[in-house]
């Protein structure tokens, strides 16, 4: 076993509770779960979890985002493994069908390519599955008839939204910018574009290293709850002025154009950590007019110079800063371990029959929010 995915594995002390437990209960004994999912050392905790629980898995990765590692420890432990690392969508799109072949009795979905493929030449006997995101529950829920089926969606868990949105990715976010830049914190002033669950967990975690910190949202009701958090709400353009770091987390676009370049501080660092790199417009800043150079100043940050001599530093072309550039870890371990005791219990229930067919793409049931968050309070406490 190498060392970080032994190392997961050892944290990940809520699957390892339920491993346990499933070597003794067996709710999968006779069952197959079809996944695609990115196979990481995370994922590969909640895969071996799954199996102890009597399953046989047939997973693939998604596009991007496969660790060979990972895809190697997973056949080293009987799991069926379709396909390799690819960036190449027909080829991932084969990958998926190929799962699907398989016809499992359970679907653990991600961003509904499963489902969604199901549909085109539907099987007897599938159970039902789950959802890990909001992107698969937009798609899938316009498909609920034709469904029919019980499905999940683990995403829509408040436990999912304030442990990993809130706490984790604020964290991973803050982290980021330590690993990039290695500078400090205190005293600077940081501007952060949006106050959902990952804009109120960036906020939180530069202002908790003694940043100063302003929020900015389109959202008024948003921008009083920043206020009564004891942020600074003061004007977009006024805050851009002074900014010594920007980090945008709205998941919308244009969020930082190149025509604020001229107003920027020299030596400010530009970090998106939404989901899409059209917040912050890269292309626009590399390519304005005032830009005379650009470097790779250090791994994962590029520096534009201005005519008028100020620095501009882009962390990771903005990409989501905290899951890209040198080793980046994702959200924390303990984070991804409660999302996965989600799906391990939610799975569970479905494979039980304890989930009606009319739970076709719904939240996780509170009694199972309720079981993983007394489970965790119970391994805090002892
Ligand atoms: N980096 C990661 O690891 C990670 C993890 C989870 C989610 N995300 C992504 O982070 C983004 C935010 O997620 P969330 O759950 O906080 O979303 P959210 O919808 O809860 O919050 C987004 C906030 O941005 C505000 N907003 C929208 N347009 C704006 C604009 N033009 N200017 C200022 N504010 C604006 C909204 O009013 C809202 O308050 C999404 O793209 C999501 O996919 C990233």
């Amino acid at each position: 076993m190498t060392s970080r995915i032994a190392w997961v594995a050892d944290s990940c002390r809520l699957l390892n509770s339920i491993t346990a437990e499933f070597r003794e209960t067996r709710p999968f004994d006779g069952l197959t779960i079809g996944t695609g999912i990115h196979l990481e050392p995370k994922t590969a905790a909640l895969i071996m979890t799954l199996a102890a629980g009597g399953a046989r898995i047939v997973a693939t990765g998604n596009l991007n985002t496969t660790q060979q590692e990972t895809v190697d420890y997973l056949r080293a432990n009987g799991i069926d493994v379709v396909g390799g690392p690819t960036s190449d969508p027909v080829e991932h799109d084969a990958h998926l069908r190929e799962v699907l072949a398989a016809k499992p009795d359970l679907i653990l979905d991600n961003g509904g390519d499963l489902f969604a493929r199901y549909l085109e030449s539907p099987w007897e006997g599938l159970l039902g599955g789950t959802e890990e995101t909001t992107s698969g529950r937009t798609r899938l829920a316009p498909l609920r008839e034709a469904l029919g089926l019980p499905i999940l969606v683990i995403n829509d868990s408040p436990i999912k939204q304030f442990a990993e949105n809130e706490h984790a990715v604020g964290q991973s976010v803050f982290e980021s910018y330590l690993r990039l830049t290695n500078r400090s914190t205190g005293g600077k002033r940081i501007v952060v574009f949006g106050y959902g669950s990952c804009g109120q967990g960036v906020a939180a975690n530069f202002r908790n290293a003694y940043g100063l910190v302003t929020v900015i949202d389109t959202d008024p009701v948003k921008r009083l709850e920043a206020c009564l958090d004891g942020f600074d709400v003061t004007d977009r353009d006024a805050a851009l002025e002074r900014a010594d770091v920007v980090v945008t987390v709205t998941g919308a676009r244009d969020i930082l154009l190149a025509d604020r370049l001229p107003m920027l501080k020299d030596d400010v660092v530009l970090m998106n950590a939404g989901h899409f790199p059209q917040e912050i417009d890269a292309a626009g800043f590399l390519a304005h007019p005032d830009v005379v150079s650009v470097i790779d100043s250090t791994e994962g940050l590029q520096t534009l110079r201005t005519r008028d001599g100020r620095r501009i530093h882009l962390a990771t072309g903005g990409h989501m800063a905290n899951l890209a550039g040198p080793r980046p870890l994702g959200n924390s371990i303990e984070s991804m371990d409660l999302g996965f005791a989600l799906q391990s219990r939610c799975l569970e229930a479905i494979a039980r029959g304890a989930v009606s067919a009319d739970s076709v793409v719904v939240p996780v049931p509170r009694t199972i929010d309720e079981a993983v968050a007394s489970a965790y309070l119970e391994l805090v406490a002892n």
